[in-house]
């Protein structure tokens, strides 16, 4: 049966997709270097040093001739506008059908997990008033390799002590996707299906996500 459920943050708990993009988009600029919706796709779920690499990437060189200091320093610079960006963050920026599919899991007695590799995810949930549901909060500076990579999906069902064959990952991201994949577990994507392609289901937003569909897909091939 499933025991637990694992979140992304980012897309999926609360809309912050859309600061990531800003705030790297406006370095981007400083930088003289494109960035569009399209090119932001492949960052999300990504953690911050990878997406940096990616942007930098298009540099004529590939960024090669950037230094470990500099690349740090626009890191740091990129956060700083992101954490400016999210300051007022509160409840209200809670996704549709969230908090309602937190209810019904507790009430389901169903554990709930925390698999995002934002460092500011800890600082999200306060703001948004909902980290007492968790039962586990993967710290992201913990895993060694990120999304794509299984690892954080890994840590979060150890740390609720759940097979991760009971547990359903839940992701906007095509990596997250690919990371929850890579760990056994039934993947929920929420978004596009045709970026989410992977997936084993996927619903156009979250309001869609409730207890009673995801099991009735989930039935289909688990047990
Ligand atoms: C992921 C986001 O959840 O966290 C990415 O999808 C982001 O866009 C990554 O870059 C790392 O976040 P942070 O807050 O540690 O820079
Ligand atoms: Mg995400």
């Amino acid at each position: 049966a499933i025991q637990a459920f694992i979140f992304d943050l980012d897309g999926v708990i609360t809309d912050t997709a859309k600061y990531h993009y800003k705030a790297w988009k406006q370095l981007a600029d400083e930088l003289g270097l494109p960035f569009d919706h399209a090119f932001n796709e492949q960052l999300k779920g990504i953690d911050r040093m990878a997406s940096l690499e990616k942007i930098l990437s298009q540099m004529e060189d590939g960024g090669r001739s950037i230094s470990i200091q500099q690349k740090e320093h626009w890191a740091a610079h990129k956060n700083s506008v992101y954490q400016q960006l999210i300051e007022a963050v509160d409840e209200s920026e809670i996704l549709p059908g969230i908090e309602a599919l937190f209810h019904e899991l507790k009430e389901a007695q169903l554990r709930i997990g925390l698999a995002s590799a934002s460092r500011n995810a800890e600082t999200l949930l306060k703001q948004l008033k909902v980290e007492a549901y968790f039962d586990c909060i993967v710290d992201p500076a913990s895993i060694a390799n990120g999304k794509p990579a299984p690892d954080i999906f890994l840590a979060a069902a150890r740390g609720l002590g759940v097979h991760p064959s009971s547990c359903i990952g839940v992701e906007d991201a095509e990596a997250g996707i690919q990371a929850i994949k890579g760990a056994g577990m039934y993947a929920v994507g929420v978004g596009d299906a045709s970026i989410l392609s992977k997936a084993d289901m996927v619903v156009p937003d979250t309001s869609k996500l409730t207890l009673t569909s995801i099991k009735a897909h989930w039935s289909q091939v688990g047990e």
